[in-house]
């Protein structure tokens, strides 16, 4: 993991394999960003018209590499586009510098040392920054060492940055520490909800991944309840048995508990952790289940923001709920036409094995109902439709009461999370109604994500203020990397999450 500093040194003096800089679009061509002067005047004031030659316009993702002036203790010079020059009274915005400094850090790879000397007006610029450079700084490589050790993984450039020098952050500020910390404490679990989301389904299994949970708990002096198939059954999750019933590998419900002697305030947090959605019976073609290892992202973000709203401290009180459960066809499995008596009491025909995370999200979201929390937010990769509406980076909020949705839309925009409200149809209720059962696990086609999250809304319980996120299209990148996200897993929803502790714990929230 990258290691974070901040520094007032002047740039010339630094010894580091590069120095980073902002150009930016402006009016008449690239403009170099504030941060950068001690480089640009060792270019005679030249810097923008030496970025020009080199082709460089400002855009977002671009990425110019030069020499570093003489003088420099330092040999390279790397300019990342910050997008459009604000105007003049405006500051960059927070998410041009983290996905700028994402840009730099993945190029970075291999390096020891790096100095970013990119725009800082304050204390949110310095928490950008360091987020942009740890996130964008990944690197996935557990599985890709092929017996030949750490040197041949440097060669590959595959290792991150080992030391990163925020220049312009003042190492004796108190805002500008608590940005740093801040970022590091998010970026660090939000990096490892991405190894769990990477991490291939013959090891991550429901048992594993409470175990790693349990490990965690310890760590950050968390309480944590795991509940195995046994007790599982003893207590009548029809839901996530249901689910899990098809593999060897057996189903858990973990339970994950924050409290603060502060708090006045309870936040649960329920994740969707289908480990490996294969379809069960109603299997998935080939071609549609290869990426199926992310199904557990939610409860991975989950996990990442309980564990950071502990390593901060947040005055607040959070449960996480991990459904955990992997979706395999086999003589044991549900089938299409079973009914499952839930958690809750309700019986859901199953009418297709292949909508599963609704179904272990259902006994956990009235598992978390019980402790009558003052919110519940899920988070589920839970419909091809909602990737259809919205595309790959964007997700989709539910809730069952609107200033709550938009009050949850307001923290992923704060934290640069692409996110968008969608509603709750009541007419696409009928389709669900089930002859046999008090609810099919299906619905209409047409509005899929939608009937989704109706039938999630059946079961939290009465009063209690809920939100849905379906991040089936941001938790896994198919393409390429850009910005601070990698390939893979992307850890998707964690910041969202942990800006609604925040905020809960500030008492802006509910
Ligand atoms: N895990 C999938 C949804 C998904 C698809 C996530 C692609 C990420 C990428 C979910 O369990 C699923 O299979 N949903 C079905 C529901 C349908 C059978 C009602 C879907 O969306 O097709
Ligand atoms: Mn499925
Ligand atoms: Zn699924």
């Amino acid at each position: 993991m990258t290691a974070l500093t901040l520094s007032t040194s002047a740039a010339p003096g630094l010894r580091a394999d590069a120095i980073v800089i902002g150009v930016a679009k402006g009016a008449k061509g690239p403009v170099v960003a504030p941060g950068a002067e001690a480089v640009d005047t060792a270019y005679d004031g030249k810097l923008a018209a030496v970025l020009e030659t080199l082709g460089a316009s400002g855009a977002e993702g671009e990425l110019t590499k030069l020499p570093a002036p003489a003088g420099f203790k330092a040999p390279l010079v790397i300019a990342v586009g910050l997008g459009a020059q604000p105007g003049p009274d405006a500051d960059y915005e927070a998410e041009a510098l983290r996905r700028a400094a994402g840009v730099a850090a993945r190029a970075l790879a291999g390096a020891k040392k790096a100095a970013f000397a990119l725009p800082v007006e304050d204390a949110a610029a310095v928490g950008a920054i360091g987020e942009g450079v740890l996130l964008g700084a990944y690197s996935f490589d557990t599985y890709k060492d092929n017996g030949a050790g750490k040197s041949l993984k440097a060669k590959n450039g595959r290792v991150p940055l080992a030391d990163g020098v925020l220049l312009g952050g003042k190492p004796r500020d108190a805002a500008h520490k608590a940005a740093l910390a801040r970022a590091t404490a998010v970026a660090e679990e939000l990096n490892r909800a991405r190894d769990l989301i990477n991490t291939p389904p013959n090891d991550l299994t429901p048992a594993a991944f409470a175990a790693i949970a349990q490990g965690a708990a310890k760590e950050h002096g968390l309480k944590i309840q795991v509940l195995d198939d046994k007790a599982l059954a003893k207590d009548g999750y029809g839901g996530i048995l249901g689910v899990g019933g098809g593999s060897a590998a057996t189903p858990r419900l973990v339970k994950l508990t924050y409290t603060h002697a502060d708090a006045d305030k309870h936040l649960a947090f329920v994740g969707k952790g289908i480990t490996y959605d294969s379809g069960g019976i109603s299997l998935k073609p080939a071609g549609h289940n290869e990426t199926m290892k992310c199904d557990m992202s939610g409860a991975a973000a989950v996990f990442a923001a309980v564990v950071t709203a502990a390593r901060l401290g947040l005055p607040v009180n959070v449960t996480g709920w991990l459904a955990l459960a992997e979706n395999m066809p086999s003589g044991t499995a549900v089938r299409p036409g079973d009914v499952l008596r839930m958690y809750s009491g309700k019986t859901v025909e199953v009418l297709n094995t292949d909508a599963e995370g609704r179904l272990v999200l259902a006994d956990a979201l009235w598992a978390a109902s019980a402790e009558q929390p003052d919110a519940i937010v899920d988070v589920a990769t839970l419909t091809g439709a909602m990737m259809l509406a919205l595309g790959s980076r964007t997700f989709g909020i539910m809730s069952n009461d609107d200033a709550f949705r938009s009050a949850v839309h307001e923290a992923a925009e704060e934290v640069g999370e692409p996110a968008w409200p969608m509603p709750l149809p009541e007419h696409l209720r009928k389709g669900m109604e089930s002859p046999t059962a008090d609810i099919a696990n299906m619905g209409e086609r047409m509005g899929g994500g939608l009937v989704a999250g109706l039938f999630l809304r059946e079961f939290v319980g009465e009063g209690i203020t809920w939100a849905h996120l379906d991040i089936a299209g941001p938790a896994f990148n198919e393409g390429g990397a850009f910005g601070y996200t990698p390939k893979g897993g992307t850890g998707s929803a964690v910041r969202t999450l942990v800006r609604l502790a925040e905020l809960t714990a500030e008492g802006d929230l509910g």
